[in-house]
């Protein structure tokens, strides 16, 4: 009897280290997982910001051409040119390509791999994230408005802010259009109280049809999408929860979604 006991506590013994080895391995596996979905979802950012600039860039670059004809033709018709003419054309061509530089800028800085969490402006970071993605937003005629309540400095990594922003932004403007929504809008809310900071995201796009609403969290979970992956707000989460300590909410109001970056001040 006594040794069927032990026989029995034994076993118990082995199957337990077994389970225990079977979870480092499983939890060791998503992790891996969940480094090559963040490689793959930075890479979907990054196809989209490529379509972005080239689009971006489409504008100045005929400014450019416009700057350059009147003078190419004077010279061609020996019309003289007086030099304040020329000055306002330089002038002008200098803020048009400032303009291009800025829009690499917000491209480059997006892709710099991050070591420190630092101490960056929340406005300063939304406006370039939001470089990123307006001119899609406007070729969609959706309104974006940014209220900041307080303009406050965060602590945490910029770019992964800036790419959950991009992956919420993104949802809120495929959706809008998906769902032929007139007078689309998003608003972007800055606030904080004592422990944290609190960026809000809402849309007027009817809201998230799915109940339990969280299951937009799971990953390869995507609804309604023509070519939706379904592992942008997987990511987000991760991001905020893993990465900067925060938390990731999503509810719905009578106009639409709302999704909430809580990130602790410290
Ligand atoms: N603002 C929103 N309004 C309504 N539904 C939304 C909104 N944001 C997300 N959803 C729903 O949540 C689903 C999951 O979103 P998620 O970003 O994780 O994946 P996806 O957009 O489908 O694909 P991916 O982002 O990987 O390209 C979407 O397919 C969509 O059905
Ligand atoms: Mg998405």
């Amino acid at each position: 009897m006594r040794q069927t006991k032990i026989d029995e506590f034994l076993q118990l013994e082995n199957h337990n280290k077994e389970l225990e080895k079977r979870v480092k391995e499983e939890v060791a596996k998503n992790r891996e997982k969940d480094k090559l979905l963040f490689q793959q979802n930075k890479m979907a950012a990054l196809g989209e910001m490529l379509s972005n600039i080239s689009h971006q860039w489409r504008q100045p670059l005929m400014e450019i051409s416009s700057i350059f004809l009147p003078i190419e033709a004077k010279i061609n018709m020996d019309i003289p040119l007086d030099n304040q003419e020329l000055l306002n054309s330089i002038q002008k061509l200098n803020d048009i390509t400032k303009y291009m530089s800025n829009t690499i800028d917000d491209f480059k800085n997006f892709f710099l791999k991050e070591k420190e969490k630092i101490n960056f402006e929340i406005l300063e970071q939304i406006n370039s994230t939001v470089n990123i993605i307006s001119s899609s937003l406007k070729q969609h005629d959706i309104k974006l408005d940014i209220i900041i309540q307080k303009n406050t400095h965060m602590l945490g990594y910029k770019n992964e802010y800036s790419q959950v922003l991009i992956n919420i932004l993104n949802n809120a403007r495929d959706v809008l259009i998906q769902r032929k929504i007139q007078n689309p809008k998003i608003k972007i809310t800055i606030s904080e109280n004592k422990n944290d900071i609190i960026t809000k995201i809402e849309d007027n796009a009817g809201g998230i049809k799915i109940t339990p609403i969280e299951k937009v969290f799971d990953p390869f979970f995507t609804y309604e999408k023509i070519n939706g992956s379904g592992i942008g707000l997987f990511m987000s989460r991760l991001i905020i929860e893993n990465n900067m300590n925060g938390k990731l909410e999503v509810k719905n109001n009578k106009d639409g979604a709302i999704f909430t970056v809580i990130i602790p001040k410290s």
